[in-house]
């Protein structure tokens, strides 16, 4: 019993508002706050009258403090060979010229812009900027296609798009310039500039009348200062996946999220100022955005920006030779990387080559760390191995063990315990309370701690019927999992349509719905299926139309062709298969549980509500055609 752990957290169920009280004073304001936590129609607002500014948290402050000279931010691109570094007081002044370029196209506080850029450090940069003058950045992964980078144009509706020429995949050119005029070209929404950091390995074209050469931009642009804003501000939008095709665009507030930054950086991570923080990620996810950008830097720490991959830039030795050359300290990532390391070092003798004496603690988050990975991870590294859940909802762990608080014994496969402010429970159907050990809804009583979602933007219909309408007055997490009878939590897995592929987290549903557009498709399913790399991938099963006399084979290139085209490579949706017809209950409800556990090689029954038995043994001979169940599954 982890005593120092267990009262924390009482205290911060039990008196949230004197607990977050507190932690905010670790929190720079030019005003403090009139009332810490205040509730209006079910959105929870922390440090309400509060006036800050996230920027200024995360550079001013520490150049102000002494800390100028001290490095920010660390550059590694093995990808085109270039290592660059940055130091708080240098960060800050191209933050500032960065953020003059902006003032001077007219971006005022409560604007949003669009940032959709590679692994550099412009797109840090860029965030950091709109914080600055409290523009509301919204960045895209750059893995995403013209459609996904469209859907959010069209949402957020920015007055200005940063983004760079190009991205590097390994050795192969992503074409950024052309997938972002395609994407504003679909969009019904137009952006009034478009800021371009032209790379060396591609020149863009450029659109005279919006399209802005950033660099000879910001080196003619005067600095601009901060701006102070209200704690309750959007600081951004993140859009992630949910049900539907359409993403939800989670909005994220200045202060509660600086203050769980802060909290999180003390007591999850046991950071100190001046540590080598790496979270290795990327800024188009919310480990990206909290422990890429936002968190080190508040906490003083330098923060790495990798251009790679854990393997092929160019081994398996990649994150432990970027750990040695800068003495990183903690090291975190999604156990999908360690995964693709483990696959082809599984001796970790690249790993003995380096000196990994500064590295503390690795970290994992993003999907379920199995067992295996936890195991093998810890051994070839000698370090703790942390496991914690959360989601771009929270911004934060809903599940760690606090290694800068009370470090808990680990089980391996179990995040551990709640974190301060996740009142966590697992409730069955009927809302009751489920006994230790059993399976249930993980959900969040509320209010949600700092730094939780604000809203969806501009869909306040959809915050509630996401996460509110389950269970009166708890929030619903997505996932399924137990408490055990010590606290530990397990998660089990998604109830929705959410999948993980390699820490990317994807929609099943807006698979489908792409596979739909296909003329010759009368209906499709796609489920996630057990990956030994990736976690999970996507496994489509499409019906086609009375009459099509095209061959199956090249229905199929063309559907995962067009999942490609819509979403990107990174939806990794390669395996696909016709099918005459898909099970579905007398209700008309698609079995997509049931066809999951037969490509997992689960045990199965037929279902009682099922429509006609004789569907589902048709299923599981293509299942079976296309190579699944694996014998192998990501445990071994
Ligand atoms: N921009 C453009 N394309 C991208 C991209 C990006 N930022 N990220 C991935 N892609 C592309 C890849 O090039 C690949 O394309 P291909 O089908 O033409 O080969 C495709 O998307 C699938 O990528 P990925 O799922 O990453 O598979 P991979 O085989 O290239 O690499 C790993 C596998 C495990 C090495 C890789 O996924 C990885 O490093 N994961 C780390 C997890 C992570 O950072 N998660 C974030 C949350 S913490
Ligand atoms: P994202 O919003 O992209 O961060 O994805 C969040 C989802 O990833 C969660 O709802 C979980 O399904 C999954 N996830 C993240 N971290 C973990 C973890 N440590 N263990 C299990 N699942 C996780």
């Amino acid at each position: 019993m982890s005593k120092i752990y267990d009262d924390i957290y009482k205290e911060s169920i039990n008196n949230p508002e004197k607990f977050w009280a507190e932690a905010a004073t670790k929190v720079h304001w030019y005003h403090q706050w009139d009332k810490v936590l205040d509730v209006v129609d079910g959105h929870y607002r922390w440090f309400v009258g509060g006036c800050m500014n996230t920027c200024y948290n995360t550079l001013d402050l520490h150049v102000d403090n002494g800390r100028g000279d001290q490095t920010a931010l660390i550059y590694d691109s093995p990808v085109t060979d270039t290592k660059k570094q940055y130091t708080y007081r240098e960060l800050r002044d191209r933050v500032a010229k960065t953020a003059g370029m902006l003032v001077n196209k007219g971006v005022v506080k409560g604007d949003r812009v669009v940032i959709y850029m590679p692994m550099i450090p412009e797109a840090a940069i860029a965030m950091l900027a709109c914080a600055r003058i409290g523009a509301i950045h919204s960045v895209v992964f750059g893995g995403f296609a013209a459609h996904e980078l469209a859907t959010r144009i069209e949402d957020a509706k920015p007055k200005v798009i940063m983004s760079a020429s190009c991205g590097i995949e390994i050795s192969k050119v992503i074409h950024y310039k052309p997938l972002l005029d395609e994407a504003i070209k679909r969009s019904s929404h137009k952006p009034t500039t478009c800021f371009v950091w032209q790379r060396p390995q591609e020149r863009a074209n450029m659109l005279p009348w919006r399209d802005v050469d950033w660099e000879v931009e910001e080196a003619r642009t005067d600095p601009v200062d901060c701006v102070p804003v209200d704690a309750i501000d959007p600081l951004y939008i993140l859009y992630t996946s949910g049900t539907t095709g359409k993403p939800k665009g989670v909005i994220r507030s200045n202060g509660g999220h600086s203050v769980a930054m802060k909290w999180s950086m003390d007591n999850i991570y046991d950071a100190k100022p001046g540590d080598v923080f790496w979270a290795a990620s990327d800024v188009g996810w919310v480990v990206g955005h909290s422990y890429i950008v936002y968190a080190p830097l508040m906490n003083g720490c330098a923060t790495v920006i990798y251009e790679g991959k854990p393997v092929r830039t160019p081994n398996p030795g990649a994150f432990w030779r970027v750990c040695e050359e800068y003495g990183v300290n903690q090291l975190f990532s999604a156990p999908t990387a360690f995964r693709a390391i483990r696959k082809e070092d599984p001796e970790g003798k690249f790993l003995k080559k380096y000196d990994l004496s500064k590295l503390k603690t690795v970290f994992m988050a993003g999907e379920r760390c199995d067992t295996a990975t936890y195991e093998w991870t810890k051994k070839v590294t000698g370090k703790e191995v942390i496991d914690h859940w959360w989601q771009t909802e929270t911004g934060w762990a809903i599940a760690a063990n606090p290694m800068g608080l009370d470090p808990m014994e680990v089980k391996p496969g179990s995040p551990s315990k709640a974190m301060p402010g996740f009142n966590l429970q697992a409730l069955d159907a009927d809302g009751k309370q489920c006994k230790p050990g059993k399976l249930g809804n993980l959900v969040l009583k509320l209010p949600l701690p700092p730094s939780c979602l604000m809203g969806i933007w501009d869909d306040d219909k959809r915050y509630k019927s996401s996460y509110l309408k389950f269970y009166d007055g708890y929030y619903l997490t997505g996932d399924s999992g137990y408490i055990d009878k010590d606290g530990y939590v397990w998660v089990m897995g998604r109830m929705d349509g959410v999948i993980n592929v390699a820490g990317h987290r994807l929609s099943t549903g807006e698979m489908e719905e792409i596979v739909a557009k296909h003329p010759d498709v009368a209906e499709c399913a796609v489920i996630g299926v057990d990956d030994a790399l990736k976690g999970e991938s996507p496994m489509g099963f499409v019906v086609l139309k009375e009459g099509i006399e095209r061959d199956d084979q090249s229905i199929v290139e063309a559907v995962v062709q067009l999942v490609r085209e819509e979403i990107g490579a990174v939806a990794s949706f390669r395996i696909a298969t016709v099918v005459n017809r898909l099970p579905k209950t007398r209700s008309g409800k698609i079995l997509r549980g049931t066809m999951r556990d037969i490509a997992d090689g689960k045990e199965w029954n037929m279902p009682s509500t099922i429509e006609d038995q004789t569907v589902l043994p048709e299923i599981t001979k293509a299942i079976n055609a296309l190579g699944y169940p694996k014998t192998k599954t990501k445990e071994s």
